[in-house]
């Protein structure tokens, strides 16, 4: 055996060289090992092989490019000088595949002769959502097996692909029986057995394409890239592969991804990689989590059936229970009926679906919750009744069950009190709707024991949910942010600005919708509802805005009955007169004269209200870090995921102007400036831009 480097090591099997990438936890492909297969492939070509296979150690093949390394300049060698190598390679080569082989983990495989990989495998290239495009040749070998549609699609989305269906693509030569080391090496010599020569992917033509599919190809990548600079890159880079010599078109390509690893963009989505992780980590023992087999639902109203979605989505079987025999029924057919649209849209198999229907189990009676190792309680947002109904779960649930509930807003220790497993008890606060929605704020009470916060953790990670841990608070982390921000959206337009004004500037900043039109959307009925459950205990000293409840005593519910902050005629927002009319009559009220706010007042002010929240927020303790609100806010809110969240877009404004923002918002609500500590909050976020622009420079 040839030891080079500890993170890649060659050894010699039967004739064939395997040669080992072993960097904990994922294998990402970072300057050692980089150099360390470098190293082997030098080595390799000194000796008569049948061929060669590289393999990763541990959990994955190669996660991708080392995302740390992004911010500075790349110390040689650089990963297209190793895919070369590969290429160069007097033997064979073969990329054995188990867990992750992404970005240019993917790559470094498409530089092989052969790949083959673990049934439970997944590979792809998801350098788009990173704010950059494929660097080391994935916009031009994968045209060469998939053709030029496909594979712009598959770049521009980012998709990750399962083992079987890359099979299917012709990106993957052969599926080993299991991702046992000895059942993919194996595999791998009999592939090399069966091909002995190089079948270097640069050298094969890229399909002759039907032009009206690659039309629309890229038209779909376009609309679903939003716009993003990288995605057009992408795009244009794919279509070369058709075009030009390999070679030029592999230097168009680094250039593009050397270019735009250094923009803000792509900083933006890095800091999002590293905080969306940090964000599923809680202080405390680590504490192993519970196995969930079955999981119970109680309440199959919007939240309940959605969940109920996601579980059965997630392959765990699921009892859901509804107060009596009709509402069981009805929440049952509403589930099976979703099933069957999704399958008649063909988003669904009919052998999923039918998987799916056959793992729901409908009950009325509490007593079928025995065997469930999770149940979560998505009944009405009422503290009696839930506490009721905690108090019935606890005397029926078998010890251990994780009980966990679904509230938006109510006090998760006064239910937990009423139980005599305290320890056992979480918030999962799903978003609507829940099998949609990516975010799941984990909520740990008071006497949340830290397995039962690993367990929900574990949970989350099954959904495909990206959890963030939250303390109980009323509206935990986002929609005590967004209730700010909601706020000053008023404030804004009691002062002055235009439903559409407001809306236009948060839309402009890169929100999908805007407060106000997501207002009518959700419904200004339920919110009235609360305002006037909750109006004897304002505090009188708080700036009020009256406006939506004139619009609600004027029956402009929103969306659903045709107007709300806006006319909706056949479906489309339409401005208002009527509501004009009802804002100037609140203004006069008030004695209000009406100021001129332009698009950056807006942006100013918004962000300056989200600001101080989040400032609030991090110093009651109910977010842990700062990453967790921009993850929060980008997942459950719509914050656009490219500017990183609002306090890393904060983060580089300078510090006079989020004084200001934090001044006018201030002056706005009437409370006291939070710049102090929305500066502490912003310190670390400061400091990672100081220390990339440091490495940025040291790069030019
Ligand atoms: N670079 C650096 N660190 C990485 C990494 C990468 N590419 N991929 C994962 N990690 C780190 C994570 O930050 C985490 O570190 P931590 O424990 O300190 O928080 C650790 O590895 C484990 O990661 P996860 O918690 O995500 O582990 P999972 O098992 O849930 O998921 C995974 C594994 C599916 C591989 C997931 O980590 C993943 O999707 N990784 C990113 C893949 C990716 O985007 N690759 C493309 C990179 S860009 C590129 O390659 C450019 C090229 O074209 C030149
Ligand atoms: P919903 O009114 O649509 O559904 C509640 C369901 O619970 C009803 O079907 C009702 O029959 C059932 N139910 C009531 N008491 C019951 C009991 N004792 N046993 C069994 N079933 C019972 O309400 P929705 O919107 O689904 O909300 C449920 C919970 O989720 C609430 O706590 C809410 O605050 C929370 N939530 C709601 C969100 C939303 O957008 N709707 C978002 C996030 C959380």
């Amino acid at each position: 055996m040839i030891q080079h480097d500890a993170v890649v090591r060659l050894e010699i099997v039967d004739g064939f060289g395997i040669v080992t990438i072993d960097n904990p936890p994922v294998n990402a492909g970072s300057t050692p090992v980089r150099a360390g297969l470098l190293a082997c492939l030098a080595d390799v070509a000194q000796h008569d092989l049948r061929g060669v296979v590289l393999i990763g150690a541990g959990r994955s093949f190669v996660a991708g490019s080392d995302i740390r390394e992004f911010g500075a300049p790349l110390a040689p060698p650089e990963l297209p000088q190793v895919i070369a190598a590969i290429e160069d390679c007097p033997h064979p080569v073969c990329a054995a595949i188990h867990g992750a082989a992404l970005g240019g983990g993917f790559e470094l495989a498409l530089g092989c002769d052969l790949r083959i990989a673990a049934p439970d495998a997944v590979v792809g290239l998801p350098e788009v959502t990173l704010g950059i495009v494929p660097g080391a040749g994935g916009t031009q070998r994968l045209p060469r097996l998939t053709g030029l549609a496909k594979a712009i699609t598959l770049v521009c989305s980012g998709r990750r692909i399962s083992a079987p269906e890359a099979h299917d693509l012709g990106l993957i030569d052969a599926l080993a029986a299991s991702s046992d080391p000895q059942a993919l090496l194996t595999t791998a010599f009999r592939a090399l057995q069966g091909a002995p020569h190089k079948r270097r992917l640069r050298d094969l033509p890229v399909p002759v394409a039907d032009p009206d599919a690659v039309k629309t190809a890229e038209a779909q990548a376009l609309r679903r890239g939003k716009g993003r600079p990288n995605v057009q890159e992408a795009v244009a880079l794919v279509k070369l592969s058709a075009e030009m010599p390999t070679d030029t078109a592999l230097a168009r390509e680094r250039a593009a991804f050397q270019s735009l690893r250094l923009q803000e963009e792509a900083f933006a989505l890095r800091h999002l990689f590293f905080a969306e992780r940090a964000a599923t980590r809680f202080e405390g023992p680590t504490a192993q989590p519970a196995e969930i087999r079955r999981v119970g639902i109680v309440g199959g109203g919007t939240m309940g059936q959605g969940i109920c979605r996601a579980v059965l989505a997630a392959g765990l079987p699921v009892t859901l229970v509804e107060r009596d025999a009709q509402a069981r029924d009805a929440a049952a057919a509403a589930i099976t009926g979703a099933l069957d649209r999704s399958v008649g849209k063909g988003h669904l198999s009919p052998d999923d679906a039918y998987a799916r229907k056959a793992a729901l189990a409908p009950s009325h009676s509490l007593s079928d919750l025995a065997d469930c190792d999770l149940v979560i309680e998505a009944v009405f947002e009422d503290m009696k009744v839930k506490q009721d109904l905690f108090r019935v779960l606890d005397t029926m649930l078998k010890p251990g069950t994780l009980l966990a509930t679904n509230t938006s807003y109510l006090d998760i220790d006064a239910l937990a009190a009423v139980t005599s497993r305290a320890a056992d008890v979480v918030g999962l606060h799903f978003f609507s709707p829940a099998d949609m929605m990516k975010l799941l704020e984990v909520v740990r009470a008071e006497h949340s024991a830290d397995r039962s916060l690993s367990t929900a953790l574990a949970f989350a990670k099954t959904l495909g949910k990206q959890a963030v841990v939250a303390r109980n608070a009323d509206g935990f982390i986002g929609n005590r942010i967004y209730a700010a921000y909601r706020r000053h959206a008023e404030f804004l337009i009691e002062d002055g600005a235009t439903p559409e004004e407001v809306d236009n500037a948060a839309t402009d900043f890169g929100f999908a919708m805007g407060p106000l039109a997501v207002g009518d959307m959700s419904g200004l009925d339920i919110a009235w509802a609360m305002r006037k459950r909750q109006a004897a205990t304002r505090d009188p000293a708080a700036r009020y805005v009256d406006i939506p409840d004139r619009l609600c005593a004027a029956g402009r519910f929103g969306r659903k009955v045709g107007g709300g902050w806006y006319d909706y005629i056949d479906g489309q927002l339409h401005p208002s007169d009527d509501v004009a009319a009802i804002i100037a009559q609140a203004r006069a009220a008030k004695a209000i004269t009406p100021r001129h706010f332009s698009p950056d007042d807006i942006q100013m002010r918004l962000l300056g209200a989200i600001l101080s929240e989040a400032a609030a927020v991090l110093a009651d303790g109910v977010a842990q870090r700062a990453g967790d609100i921009d993850v929060t806010l980008v997942h459950g809110y719509g914050f656009p995921r490219w500017r990183g969240g609002p306090l890393w877009r904060a983060s580089g404004e300078p510090p006079d102007r989020i004084a200001r923002m934090c001044d006018a918002a201030a002056q706005a609500s009437g409370a006291e400036g939070a710049l102090g500590s929305v500066t502490d909050m912003l310190a670390p976020l400061r400091a990672e831009r100081q220390e990339i622009e440091k490495r940025k420079s040291g790069h030019a």
